[in-house]
């Protein structure tokens, strides 16, 4: 066959598309363990930045292996969830929380009035980390997540003993604007939450995200914070998904019993 025969450039064309995509499928099938591997990594590094517990170069599983018991709860009545379908199902090291709020069985709807966090769903269950080692850092660390102004922010809140005072507070994924909403992730402002009360002494969720700078002279800086300047959507969302999880549609079952000393 000429080598300038339409045959042939066919031919060869579609030897090579076939050699790349075997390339390309091989690649990501076997960087799927990898790439799972990351994922649960990224997953138990936030856990300890919210958990204020350094690991650099440390084996970041062993310090969370030493320093936090995951529990999966449910969230209408703050209990730990014993059903082992239920815990087998949603899988207590690789929960999901889009795709437990999205599911028919294990999600449900939010109605709108009620929605402070703009999030539509949320799911029955959730795995929250109770810390070990407690005396160190805080208590009790629980999944927040809640509408910016472009995305919604997935964060982790750790709370003292006293289940009110804020020990750690990171957000680990969203899609706000850098530099002006993406400030969420600005280590001096999270820094910031550290000793704040985000519960009064009657149990309501008190904290608010300002607009400007707290006036620390005021008897109520104790449960205000700065807001990002230029973003006050996003500080406006913050505010709003911690009233919504902290409240009794969130982790409030879970907080009360947690108080009565029913278990931690
Ligand atoms: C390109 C662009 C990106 C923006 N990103 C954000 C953002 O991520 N979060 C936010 O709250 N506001 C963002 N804003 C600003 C909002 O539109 C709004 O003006 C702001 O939240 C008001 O905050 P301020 O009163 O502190 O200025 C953005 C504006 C522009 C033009």
């Amino acid at each position: 066959m000429p080598d300038e025969s339409m045959k042939k450039t066919i031919m060869v064309a579609l030897a090579v598309c076939i050699a790349c995509s075997v390339l390309v499928s091989t690649a990501a099938v076997s960087l799927q363990g990898i790439q799972k591997e990351n994922i649960a990594l990224d997953r138990i590094r936030n856990i300890l930045i919210a958990a204020d517990l350094p690991a650099e170069g440390k084996d970041i599983r062993k310090v969370y292996e030493n320093n936090i018991e995951p529990r999966m709860i449910d969230l209408t009545t703050g209990r730990v969830v014993d059903d082992k379908k239920i815990i087998e199902r949603l899988d207590i090291e690789r929960f999901n929380i889009p795709a437990a709020a999205g599911d028919p069985d294990f999600g449900r709807n939010i109605p709108g009035d009620r929605d402070i966090a703009g999030i539509k769903r949320m799911p029955r269950y959730m795995v929250i980390y109770f810390m070990r080692n407690k005396e160190k850092s805080g208590k009790v660390i629980l999944p927040v997540y809640g509408k910016g102004l472009w995305s919604t922010m997935y964060g982790l809140i750790a709370l003292a003993d006293d289940l009110k005072t804020v020990t750690g507070f990171t957000f680990y994924a969203h899609a706000e604007t850098p530099g002006l909403g993406g400030e969420v992730d600005n280590p001096k402002w999270k820094e910031s939450w550290k000793g704040k009360q985000v519960l009064d002494s009657e149990g309501n969720v008190s904290i608010r995200v300002v607009k400007g700078r707290v006036d620390n002279s005021r008897p109520e800086a104790m449960s205000r914070v700065d807001g990002l300047s230029g973003a006050t959507i996003t500080s406006r969302g913050v505010e709003n998904l911690l009233h919504f999880w902290l409240g009794e549609q969130g982790y409030g079952p879970l907080l009360n019993r947690l108080r009565e000393g029913l278990y931690g």
